[in-house]
This record gives C-alpha cells, structure tokens and sequence, in this order.
C-alpha cells in the first residue's frame, strides 16, 4: 500500500478541510461545457467530485478511485448536495474498465503525488482521451512550505512525511515535476501554474482549514511510522508540530505552493 494517509475518518476530515481551504484556487478556472464527459481519476471521498459536478452542471462526471470505503463517503456528499451528474465507479487505475477514447476530459488531484509510477499512469490515461482532449492535474508539493516563526524542527517533521513517502516508492515534491511529466507523458500545450496559499493572521478560517486542519494535520498524523522507522525521536517530532502549530498563532504565517497543470491530447 503506497498510500500512507490511510482511509480513516480522521483523513476523510482532513481531505475535506484541505478541499475546502483550496476549492477557488482549484476550481475558479475548470469547468466543462455542457455535454461534455470528465473522467475524475483517485476520487477519493468526493472532496473535489463536489466541486467538478456542481462548477459544470451540464457535463457528466466519471468518478472513479480503488477504496470502497472512500467510495461510500463520495457517494453519500454527491447525493446530499443533490447532485446527478455523477456516477461512480470502483477502478484500479492501472486496470482501467472503460471504453478507449471515451473521455473529453480528464481530472487529476492529490493523486500523481502517491503513485510509484506517476509518469506510466499519465501516458496510460491518454487512452481514454479522445484527441484534442484535456488534462488537468493537481498537486501539492512539500518542499514549498515557509512560514513564521520559523522552525528547523518543524522542517524535521515534514521531512519525516516526505521521507516515509520516499521510502514507499512515492514522492512528497511533485508538484514541481508537473510540467516535465506532462510533457514526457506526451501530451501539448501543458501550462503549469503555481497556486499560493498565504495564512496570516487576518484568515482565520485558512487558519482552520489550511496551516492546522490540512498540513499540520497531515504532518502529525506520520508520528507513529515516524518514529517506528527510528527517522526522528518522539521530543523533537513533538516540538516540530507544536513549532507548526505555533505558525497558527494571531502573529504567525504560513505559505505553501500546489501546482496546476493543463494540457491537450494532441
Ligand atoms: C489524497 S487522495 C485524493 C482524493 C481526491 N482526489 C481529493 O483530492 O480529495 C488519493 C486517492 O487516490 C486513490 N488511488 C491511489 N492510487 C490509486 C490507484 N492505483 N487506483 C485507483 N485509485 C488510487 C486513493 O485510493 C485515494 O483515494
């Protein structure tokens, strides 16, 4: 299993917190016209499904993610937002059960980023785009945290998440690979922007959902493996989430950086 975050309900909290604090950055500019067929690639609990289906009301949505359980927990937010574009599916991505060409779009997030093979998963999905199709892709990258007051042990920490994910074969800095994989996926026209997310003290709901209900969360949630795999001792991963925590404060800052990329099956 190369997906560390689990499928708990503490990390369908997580993903929903995260979703929410980025839903404008991600979903301001996608949308599809009517008519036309996206297929979500690793759905997971529905965070962005919500978002794709209720943003594009006259296309179809084609949901589709390997976890029955996250499944039932995408199903259920679909309905009560009382949406009927959707319909969902429990795929393995590399064992795709649909019809070649049938897609006008593809959707991507948080996924390439838990992949071992993201490269192969990219080139494998233009099957299933007809051509001059597009593809959008979404990451994160955890290298691009900064914040204030500023922390070497808080680093400490997140490099136990980044590790951990190196360790299982996949890769916590992907966000800024978006651009060569697009193109050596062989796909055109790939456009790749950054996408800040900035919390201060004057954004406290980013507070909430962002620096303590996504990242924060996401980081402290590694402890147990952390210290099992002897990468940092119980005291200074303690300190490094307070010192995140801390960035939370009325005076405190934190940045971070995901990534959006577009391109076009040629
Ligand atoms: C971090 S979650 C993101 C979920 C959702 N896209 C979102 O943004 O909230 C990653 C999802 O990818 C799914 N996934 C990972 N590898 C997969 C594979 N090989 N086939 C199908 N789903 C996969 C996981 O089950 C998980 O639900």
């Amino acid at each position: 299993m190369n997906y560390i975050h689990g499928y708990g309900a503490s990390e369908a909290e997580r993903l929903h917190d995260q979703a929410t604090s980025v839903r404008d950055l991600l979903h301001a500019d996608t949308r599809y016209p009517a008519g036309s067929v996206v297929l979500e690639v690793g759905c997971g609990t529905g965070e962005q499904t919500v978002s794709l289906a209720g943003n594009s009301p006259g296309a179809r949505i084609v949901a589709f993610d390997r976890e029955t359980r996250s499944l039932t927990r995408a199903r259920a937010r679909v309905a009560a937002a009382g949406l009927t574009n959707v319909e969902f599916h429990r795929a393995e991505l590399f064992a795709l059960p649909f019809r070649r060409a049938s897609f006008d779009h593809l959707f991507v997030c948080f996924v390439l980023e838990h992949l071992p093979r993201p490269l192969d998963a990219l080139v494998l999905l233009k099957d299933f785009l007809r051509p001059g199709g597009t593809i959008t892709v979404f990451e994160g990258d955890h290298g691009s945290p900064f914040f204030h007051p500023d922390s070497e042990t808080a680093y400490r920490a997140i490099w136990c998440q980044v590790e951990l994910q190196r360790r299982v074969g996949t890769n916590a800095y992907i966000g800024r690979q978006l651009y060569p994989l697009l193109r050596g996926a062989g796909y055109t026209n790939v456009v790749v922007t950054p996408r800040n997310v900035y919390v201060d003290g004057s954004r406290p709901a980013l507070i909430e959902s962002f620096t303590k209900g996504t990242f924060t969360a996401m980081v402290e949630a590694v402890r147990s493996e952390a210290l099992a795999q002897q990468l940092i001792d119980a005291e200074t991963f303690d300190q490094g989430i307070a010192d995140l925590y801390r960035t939370a404060s009325p005076d405190g800052v934190f940045f971070y950086t995901f990534f959006k990329g577009t391109a076009t099956l040629a």
